[in-house]
């Protein structure tokens, strides 16, 4: 199949690419703004092509006439964004995204469109997510957190929408916190906001500096290799019941609390360097480490008997997905901007 897709420079997007490459089996095109982290990954059957959606509109459209199926990982995702512009989230994570459904559905092409797990919202009780009958709980519209979320919603609900008009072959896909090398980015010492969680917890290893316990850390996450989350792709692509249909991907038996993620990381980062680290634990409270109107919230495992009915199983650990991870930015050339 000829595949392309937006937001191939990103984390999921290098990380797809090099696996699509190494599997020869179909043709990718990869769009994004930047290719810093596919510095290095190269291959008979990848191109890409550096461009911004939203200005080169006739280009996206051209490619997605051009492809057998759409692939959109096209958004921001770092929950420090939905706090502090939450307009600029609306506008590329819906608007945005709403004119690649519209190529698609002009030029007949399946669309595999990246969610969240976040739009289950709140935990309500102790039963997995599952994608066909969880409730999806958002918070109050002042605490605009959720503003990703909801752009996410509406997003699976348009495309759902045109499934049921059946003018639209779809698959979304809800990843439950992927975890892998070039995940986001480093930040100095101290740095609130910014990056996700593992960036955070892996730059205060490698600095010294503080390990901030956003609300004292008790909040819980399932986190899933990026290898799993490839072959979960790929099932999902090439499976015929993976058209028009929601899946999760994600690790159930990954459930760890933000605390239990930095004592498990302090304790690989000294197995791999030999450094004990003594960071020191801050609890802060969520408003002040991202700004007015975050709003935390805790998780339960996903429901995976879909994705798995498809063939697939998650294959990677805890301590693997995370020591793969830490390996990644130990590398001197990694980390020394933030040294
Ligand atoms: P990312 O920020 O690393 O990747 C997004 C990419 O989109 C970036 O490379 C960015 O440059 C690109 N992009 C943004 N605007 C663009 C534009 N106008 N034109 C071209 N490219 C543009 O994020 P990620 O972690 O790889 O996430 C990818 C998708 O998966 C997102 O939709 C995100 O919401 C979703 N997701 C990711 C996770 C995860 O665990 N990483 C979890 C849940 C959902
Ligand atoms: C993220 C983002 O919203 C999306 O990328 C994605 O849709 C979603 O995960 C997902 O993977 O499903 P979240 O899990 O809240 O949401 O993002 P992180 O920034 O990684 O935070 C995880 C937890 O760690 C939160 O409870 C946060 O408060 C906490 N945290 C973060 C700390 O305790 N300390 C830190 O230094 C950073």
């Amino acid at each position: 199949m000829k595949l392309v897709i937006f937001g191939a420079g990103g984390f999921i997007g290098s990380n797809l690419v090099e696996h699509l490459i190494e599997q020869g089996v179909h043709e990718v095109v990869g769009v994004d703004i930047t290719s810093e982290k596919l510095k290095g990954i190269e291959g008979p059957n990848f191109k890409f092509i550096e461009a911004n959606i939203g200005i080169e509109t006739d280009l996206a459209d051209e490619l997605v006439e051009a492809s057998d199926v759409v692939v959109d990982l096209i958004a921001y995702a770092n929950p420090s964004i939905y706090v502090e512009t939450p307009l600029e989230v609306v506008r590329l994570n819906f608007f945005e995204n709403i004119k690649i459904l519209d190529y698609c559905l002009r030029h007949k092409k399946r669309l595999i469109q990246y969610s969240t797990s976040e739009v289950y919202g709140k935990r309500t009780g102790d039963e997995r997510y599952s994608e066909n009958s969880s409730d999806l709980v958002m918070g109050p519209v002042q605490k605009q957190r959720w503003v990703y979320a909801s752009s996410k919603q509406l997003l699976e609900r348009m495309i759902y929408a045109h499934g049921l008009e059946g003018d639209l072959e779809y698959s979304i896909i809800r990843p439950f916190n992927f975890v892998g090398p070039r995940f986001d980015y480093l930040v100095p010492s101290g740095t609130k906001g910014g990056p996700r969680v593992f960036s955070h917890f892996m730059s205060a290893l490698l600095t010294g500096g503080p390990i901030y316990m956003v609300d004292g850390g008790p909040q819980h996450r399932c986190f899933t290799h990026i290898h799993d989350a490839n072959e979960a792709f790929t099932a999902i692509l090439e499976n015929e019941s993976g058209i028009n249909e929601i899946f999760n991907i994600g690790n159930p038996d990954t459930n760890i609390s933000m605390r239990g993620l930095a004592e498990l990381m302090q304790e690989i980062y000294e197995e791999l360097t030999g450094k004990k680290p003594n960071n020191k634990f801050i609890d802060i409270d969520g408003e002040e480490f991202y700004g007015k109107g975050y709003e935390d919230m805790d998780r339960v495992p996903p429901n995976v008997d879909k994705l798995m009915a498809l063939g697939w199983k998650p294959t990677r650990d805890l301590d693997t997905i995370f020591r793969e991870a830490i390996e990644f930015y130990l590398e001197p050339e990694r980390h020394a901007a933030i040294l």
